[in-house]
């Protein structure tokens, strides 16, 4: 039994010194040391043994247990330590290496042009409203002063959503001036509407069915053409400099009275006429002109005590101007060549 012991001993501290993770230290374990192990019968047979050898040789069986888990303890420190070193080997970060670079986007032109706007009117004291894009019919034109049988209405022009012309998709912004005023109702009002609108246009350098128009109003006590033309001039001279030069030109529109158009003095020719202007030194950039005081009345708002000025700037013409984009068209194909440029 003696050399027994002693072959099992040795023959588990090569095969542990050869284990080479710790599954394989478990799975020996249980071959030696398991209720089925090698260890475990030789012990069974201690009853055969005289009562002289059975106590030395229980000794000797102990310390070959205590050997052989002194020994399995050990190799799986070592393996345990191994395999952490492994792994923070195989996860290290050289934190020395560049990262990578993470391309930003770009902002649209038409993003850029409007926000600058904004900016400009934030700063005159002009609050920011939205509305549908899907409108009345009755706040597009009726109440704008646009009744019904005015050219304006035409079914060659505008997309009408139902048969009896009464939903329709905005031709305009200026629906927001009447949203405004029966929504705030007490004077003073300062509003700025951006927005989508839509007409049957075909598609050109300059024309689009679908584009955007930032509409202004302002409702005071007193509010007179000067105002008028002080605003816009502010707006003008903060987007395009200093030294730029504006006109107003008398114009019709239903809704105003007086009515007019608001050109900014070409920037490539200073008024001499170049392709960029069609030859005109001038360049269009809005409609206004005073609420007209039926307007005012149909929005519970007393023409008497009140007086007001509204305009509408075509954004993509303004974006156009502000960036020298020749084509319209560009603004909408989203071709990523083009829109790097900004
Ligand atoms: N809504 C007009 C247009 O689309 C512009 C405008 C707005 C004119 C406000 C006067 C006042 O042409």
């Amino acid at each position: 039994m003696k050399e027994q012991l002693e072959r099992i001993k040795a023959q588990a501290m090569a095969a542990l010194e050869q284990a080479a993770d710790t599954s394989e230290l478990e799975a020996l374990r249980v071959k030696i040391l398991g209720k089925k192990g090698e260890l475990t019968a030789v012990l069974k047979t201690m009853g055969k043994l005289s009562a002289e050898e059975r106590p030395v040789m229980g000794q000797m069986a102990n310390s070959v247990r205590a050997s052989i888990e002194a020994c399995l303890d050990q190799r799986r420190q070592e393996l345990a330590a191994l395999a952490l070193q492994a792994k923070l080997e195989a996860e290290a970060v050289d934190v020395t290496i560049p990262g990578e670079q993470v391309s930003l986007g770009h902002r649209h032109p038409m993003n850029i042009a409007l926000e600058e706007t904004k900016e400009i009117f934030i700063g005159m004291g002009f609050q920011i409203l939205e509305g549908p894009e899907v409108e009345l019919a009755e706040y597009n034109f009726t109440k704008l002063n646009t009744e019904e049988g005015h050219p304006a209405r035409d079914w060659s022009d505008t997309f009408y959503l139902k048969e009896d012309s009464s939903v329709l998709l905005r031709t305009q912004t200026s629906p927001m001036q009447i949203r405004a005023m029966e929504a705030i109702q007490h004077p003073p009002i300062r509003i700025l509407a951006p927005g989508r609108v839509f007409r049957k246009d075909e598609v050109d350098a300059t024309h689009s069915p679908m584009f955007h128009q930032i509409e202004g109003l302002v409702i005071d006590k007193g509010i007179t053409m000067a105002d008028l033309k002080g605003t816009l001039e502010t707006l003008v001279k903060s987007l395009y400099g200093e030294d730029s030069v504006v006109r107003f030109r008398p114009h019709h529109f239903p809704f105003t009275e007086p009515s007019c158009e608001l050109d900014v003095q070409c920037f490539k020719c200073h008024g001499a006429g170049c392709p960029t202007c069609k030859g005109e030194g001038w360049i269009e950039l809005l409609g206004a002109g005073m609420v007209h005081p039926k307007v005012l009345e149909v929005c519970g708002i007393d023409p008497e005590v009140y007086s007001g000025f509204a305009f509408g700037i075509g954004l993509e013409r303004m974006a156009m101007r502000r960036f020298q984009i020749s084509d319209l068209r560009l603004i909408f194909e989203n071709d990523i060549r083009f829109l790097r440029q900004f």
